[in-house]
């Protein structure tokens, strides 16, 4: 694994911002692996400001993003799809079309994480992923416990994970139980895995993400086995790595 270690947050998130526009470059029809939650923000801020000046076009790329909550409508301002248009895409030229998220509100939900895993693969795979990572390792919504074979599927949120995220809603009764992830196997089946963190608090999860063991108790620590994964880390987020 690759650690970059930045010194804050934003060179955080114009070291990632820079890699996803070479990215682009190189290869202008990307498939893109998002995901959501603080972590990524400033790398979205980032991205809009590299665009604005005609650094990156997103008139070619595919992004997918990791998960979605189940039971919230688009427009319900918590659904990652609202934050993923409020946050980057409302303000790039990238196709709705092109865009992809679960649909946490599909009918038959079975069947969506079933269309949405065929979906990346019909489009070729994931080029380059983007992932956070929760306190307890989470990566999308895989929590402590999901095999590592696992593909999108539909997940019962951990209590921390909804006590995390309650930040976003106005009560921990409006976060929603589950939702739809892409799974372990998914992830890993991207060509490249570039992982922000961000954070004293998470300064744990990176070190045993690092140096752990590779146990599905701790979902992150697959990414060891990955061939191409780049950390960027703040400082905070670093504190308890010796090298
Ligand atoms: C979001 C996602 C999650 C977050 C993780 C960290 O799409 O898949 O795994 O990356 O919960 O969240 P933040 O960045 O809010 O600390």
């Amino acid at each position: 694994m690759n650690i970059i270690k930045a010194e804050n947050y934003k060179e955080m998130s114009q070291i990632a911002a820079k890699y996803l526009t070479e990215q682009v470059s190189a290869k202008p029809n990307s498939v893109l692996g998002l995901a959501t939650g603080s972590t990524p923000e400033g790398l979205y801020e980032e991205i809009i400001h590299r665009y604005n000046k005609g650094e990156i076009s997103f008139k070619d790329v595919t992004t997918y993003n990791l998960d979605e909550y189940v039971g919230l409508a688009n427009d319900n301002d918590q659904s990652y799809y609202y934050y993923m248009h409020k946050l980057l895409f409302d303000h790039i030229n990238i196709k709705e079309e092109q865009a992809y998220l679960p649909n946490g509100d599909a009918a038959d939900l079975q069947e969506e994480c079933i269309r949405y895993e065929s979906s990346i693969q019909a489009a070729g795979g994931i080029d380059i992923q983007i992932l956070g990572i929760g306190l307890n390792g989470h990566i999308g919504f895989n929590e402590p416990g999901t095999p590592f074979s696992s593909k999108t599927h539909i997940v019962d949120l951990d209590e921390s994970t909804r006590e995390a995220n309650a930040r976003f809603f106005k009560s921990i009764d409006d976060v929603p139980k589950q939702a739809i992830t892409m799974g372990i196997d998914s992830i890993m089946q991207a060509k490249r895995i570039i992982l922000l963190v961000s954070g004293s608090q998470k300064a744990e999860a990176l070190e045993r993400l690092v140096n752990g063991p590779v146990t599905e108790d701790f979902p992150a620590s697959i990414l060891q086995k990955h061939s191409d994964v780049t950390i960027i880390a703040d400082q905070d987020a670093t504190s308890k790595l010796s090298v």
